[in-house]
């Protein structure tokens, strides 16, 4: 056995992964599991023999999987577009997959909900060799209508919402290093072992579907106004509330899809797709002491704007963590709430990702958690502070410096602590100017 062999044996022991499944299929037998697969009527939405003929022939040609094509949905994903070139995964990559799912199967059989689960094996994502994305893609749509569009990095705000709006979901073909836990960037650990199970949760595809629809709204109201700008000052403008809405849109999306929890018989548990790719946060989220966990009903319009005022970063394990009651509340998401929520985001101070704010439900209280006003006295104090804190500070001292009424702070449930006059003072004197 040479050392590369070695090392790589001793790290599939590591992770409970038995070397000799780690066998990626031939060309050939993919293509007998397709035909399988595509002919299905057992489904909620099973292809068409047009449709299952026209995708067989682009397996057969050779053709590379970019996008889906078993439905009319299709998005230009212009210089983001990308392909999965099956047979170009070398043999570390298929094993650091493999790893990755055995140790994510492990916390998530402990602290996944019961739904994302079952959606697991519905599109058999627990396998021991990247999944080929002609057949998941084929899997998830017979489920659920969404499918696959491959994109070749973190793509922009509004192409993600778009893709979302056309139930296309977009995915990357990179696969992590081995033993890497957790990544800042999508790779196919986070987009497929991650993110494909959730699209089984009926009330988690629809609100990423409204998410879509959202950026749909906002886009139209963007143009609109565009229509009627005077010059290109104000266009500037209108083009960047745009996308701060997007942006406030973008943070329900975090709290839920991507980092979400609910209970379940009496616990909470896990479904949002960004713990549930990380074996490490999957445990962090539900057991570690130094986040918050906070009881939200979406479905309150001021929990909602607790949502999209609250920033976060996405260097490291989140410290602030939304639980809701049940899926049901987030059938209330529609892309209309959405939009109400971030269009009163813009006008509002944020919390920070480490804060317990006055009317939280608070099931636990961090050891990292802090006060809403003490970003304040830390920047004032020059005392450190994440960028989290420093955004959100700077951003809130504008507006009050500016003039906030109590009637624009009524729509929080509880408004913010008054602000320390000190820190106001101070940052008047400053000649600095602020981000949002
Ligand atoms: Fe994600």
């Amino acid at each position: 056995m040479s050392t590369l062999d070695r090392n790589l044996a001793e790290i599939a022991a590591r992770h409970g992964v038995d070397l000799a499944c780690v066998t990626p299929p031939s060309r050939a037998s993919r293509l007998e599991s397709l035909r399988k697969i595509i002919a299905r009527t057992d489904v909620p939405y099973p292809i068409t023999p047009q449709r299952q003929e026209r995708y067989l022939n682009d397996f057969q040609s050779g053709k590379l999987f970019g996008i889906g094509t078993l439905s009319e949905d299709m998005v230009e994903l212009e210089n983001y577009a990308e392909f999965q070139d099956y047979e170009k995964y070398t043999y570390e990559e298929h094993l650091s997959w493999a790893c990755l799912v055995a140790d994510q199967q492990r916390t998530k059989h402990q602290f996944a909900c019961q739904e994302y689960l079952k959606g697991e094996s519905i599109f058999e994502i627990g396998g021991t060799v990247i999944p080929d994305y002609y057949l998941l893609n084929a899997r998830i749509y017979q489920q659920t209508q969404w499918q696959l569009a491959t994109v070749n990095m973190i793509i922009p705000a509004e192409l993600f919402f778009t893709c979302h709006s056309h139930r296309l979901f977009p995915v990357t073909t990179f696969m992590r290093g081995l033993e890497v836990d957790y990544l800042e960037e999508p790779d196919i650990g986070h987009d497929v072992a991650g993110h494909v199970a959730t699209f089984t949760i009926p009330a988690v595809a629809d609100v990423m579907k409204n998410h879509g629809d959202a950026r749909d709204l906002i886009y139209a109201e963007r143009d609109q106004k565009l229509k009627a700008a005077g010059d290109e000052e104000s266009a500037r403008r209108i083009r960047d509330d745009a996308e701060e809405l997007l942006l406030y849109a973008g943070r329900i999306y975090w709290f839920t899809v991507e980092f979400g929890l609910v209970m379940q018989g009496g616990q909470v548990r896990d479904f949002g797709a960004g713990i549930l790719s990380s074996p490490g946060e999957t445990t962090y989220s539900i057991e570690s002491r130094e986040s918050n966990r906070i009881l939200i009903d979406p479905s309150d319009d001021h929990d909602l704007l607790r949502l999209a005022t609250t920033d976060y970063l996405i260097s490291e394990f989140q410290k602030t963590y939304f639980v809701m009651s049940s899926f049901d509340q987030l059938k209330s998401l529609t892309a209309d709430r959405i939009l109400m929520a971030s269009k009163r985001a813009m006008e509002l101070p944020h919390y920070t990702w480490r804060e317990i704010v006055p009317g939280d439900k608070v099931i636990d209280v961090g050891e990292l958690a802090t006060s809403t006003n003490e970003k304040y006295l830390r920047l004032m104090l020059d005392m450190p502070l994440d960028d989290c804190l420093t955004r959100a500070a700077l951003r809130n001292l504008q507006l009050y410096s500016k003039g906030l009424s109590s009637q624009q702070l009524s729509a929080f449930k509880i408004p913010p602590a008054e602000l320390p006059q000190e820190a106001l003072e101070w940052f008047r004197n400053q000649d600095q100017t602020p981000t949002t």
